[in-house]
């Protein structure tokens, strides 16, 4: 299993954002989760991070990381989980090269694999190989960096806070199909934010997050 949530329960105030929430998510798969601002999505990419730490089990890559020291959190989410955030969160004055050969030397590869793996991926995803600014891409080259970031630590689960919000729709649709091939192609969980309902159909399940739950859209 990709990722687990159990019965989770948080409180914002006196507020109860997760109300034994519950999800099961296997490598191989994509799940959408939609619901209106303010229902605690992005909450539930933190705790998936372990940056937000509820109430019940959280196991990602079938390990409970809600005990775990920050030490060896920080460890475990380097090793098997990767994020892409809706601006892509890359810094700007690096190539993409850079950026994504960065995440790999900082969960500890050489230089020579990180830069080898990063131009690689790079090429895959469709990123042209100039060696100017990240910061100079389009938004949809943005993106396809942020996920080749995300990726090159080879993760179990893959997270995605709004992948395609600040994206137009010809970026937002060559993103998502890169998006929603990852599981199948690099076997991981793949979770996504979205308010867009055309990119969560993509997904092989679509969530709504609602008084602290996941349900179908049916509402069962
Ligand atoms: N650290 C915090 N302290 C207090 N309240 C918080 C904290 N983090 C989140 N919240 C509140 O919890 C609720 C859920 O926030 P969250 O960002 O998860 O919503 P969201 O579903 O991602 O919304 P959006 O669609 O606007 O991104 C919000 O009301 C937010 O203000
Ligand atoms: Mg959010």
């Amino acid at each position: 299993m990709a990722l687990e949530f159990r019965s989770l329960q948080y409180r914002v105030g006196d507020r109860p954002l997760f109300d034994e929430l519950e999800l099961r998510l296997p490598v191989g798969e994509s799940v959408a989760v939609m619901g209106p601002s303010g229902s605690g999505k992005s909450t539930l990419i933190s705790c998936a991070l372990g940056l937000v730490k509820p109430q019940g089990a959280v196991q990602v890559a079938g390990v409970d990381i809600t005990s775990m020291r920050r030490k060896d959190l920080a460890r475990h989410r380097g090793a098997h989980t990767g994020v892409v955030f809706q601006f892509g969160e890359l810094l700007p004055e690096l190539t993409p090269v850079e950026n994504v050969a960065l995440a790999g030397l900082l969960a500890g590869a050489s230089r020579r694999d990180a830069y080898v793996d990063a131009e690689t991926l790079l090429a895959e995803l469709g990123v042209p190989a100039a060696d100017r600014a990240t910061g100079t891409l389009s938004g949809g080259e943005r993106q396809r960096t942020a996920v080749a970031r995300a990726l090159i630590n080879k993760p179990a689960l893959l997270l995605a806070d709004e992948p395609t919000g600040a994206l137009d729709d010809v970026n937002r649709n060559s993103v998502a199909d890169l998006l929603f091939q990852v599981p199948g192609r690099w076997d991981c969980g793949l979770l996504v934010v979205t308010h867009d309902e055309q990119v969560a159909n993509r997904a092989d399940r679509v969530l709504h997050l609602a008084e602290g739950r996941l349900r179908t859209r049916s509402g069962a």
